[in-house]
């Protein structure tokens, strides 16, 4: 499963790629508009750091400007990802931009049977919300389990992207249901690698080590 960053922050996608773990970057208007910058300048620094897949997302409602605005962000840069809505206009969009040869995400997925859509129309990657099915009371793992029995037993070959992961279990279960991507904040990313017992670990380690040191450097 390939671990993807779900932020526009440079400064966050930076650190995380120095890592040697980013696969590629999700970004989504809420995102971008934190930035508080313009939104291209915001894509170009994101695709000229990292080589893996960037989703860009669309911001027209409808399919006609949908799909003129998706063909400008492919233009972009040849891993540009384009985003698009689950809504009829973004099936539209999408399949459209699919028969150009572009790349498209197809967004705010909620069910296994908006799972199918997408990948009926060719999409690249679905992205299913797992975390804000949670926040409706209903079960994100269980919509994301499903969405992976599907494809596999259809043959689908569109990417499935657990997106909307709030902490590491969602991670660790996103990989355990066979999702080919997991998309998190970089919060979530830090988490990830924090263990209080490397922590621990580290610092008994260390101090054994200066031990020595100090224990040669006295025998000297
Ligand atoms: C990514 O593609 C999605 O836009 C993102 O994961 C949504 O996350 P949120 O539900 O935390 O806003």
């Amino acid at each position: 499963m390939k671990l993807f960053l779900d932020t526009a922050n440079i400064e966050e996608i930076r650190e995380i790629n120095r890592w040697g773990v980013l696969g590629g970057v999700t970004t989504n208007p809420s995102l971008v508009a934190k930035e508080a910058e313009d939104p291209d300048r915001v894509w170009k620094e994101i695709l000229a750091e990292v080589d893996g897949p960037i989703s860009l997302e669309t911001t027209q409602p409808e399919a006609d400007g949908m799909y003129e605005e998706g063909v400008r962000l492919s233009q972009m840069a040849d891993h540009a990802v384009v985003k698009v809505p689950m809504t009829p206009d973004g099936l539209m969009a999408g399949k459209r931009l699919v028969a150009d040869g572009i790349r498209i995400n197809v967004t705010l997925v909620f069910s296994p049977a908006q799972a199918i859509l997408a990948a009926e129309i060719g999409a690249y990657i679905v992205s299913p919300f797992i975390g804000r099915i949670d926040d409706v009371a209903s079960d994100g793992m269980e919509a994301l389990r499903k969405i992976c029995d599907i494809y596999e037993v259809q043959g689908y070959e569109t990417n499935v992207l657990a997106a909307s992961l709030r902490h590491p279990m969602h991670i660790v279960d996103a990989a355990l249901a066979g999702a080919d991507i997991a998309t998190m904040p970089y919060s979530v990313f830090k988490q990830l690698v924090k263990h209080p017992l490397t922590d621990l670990g580290m610092d008994k380690f260390l101090q054994d080590w200066k031990a020595l040191q100090e224990g040669l450097e006295k025998g000297a």
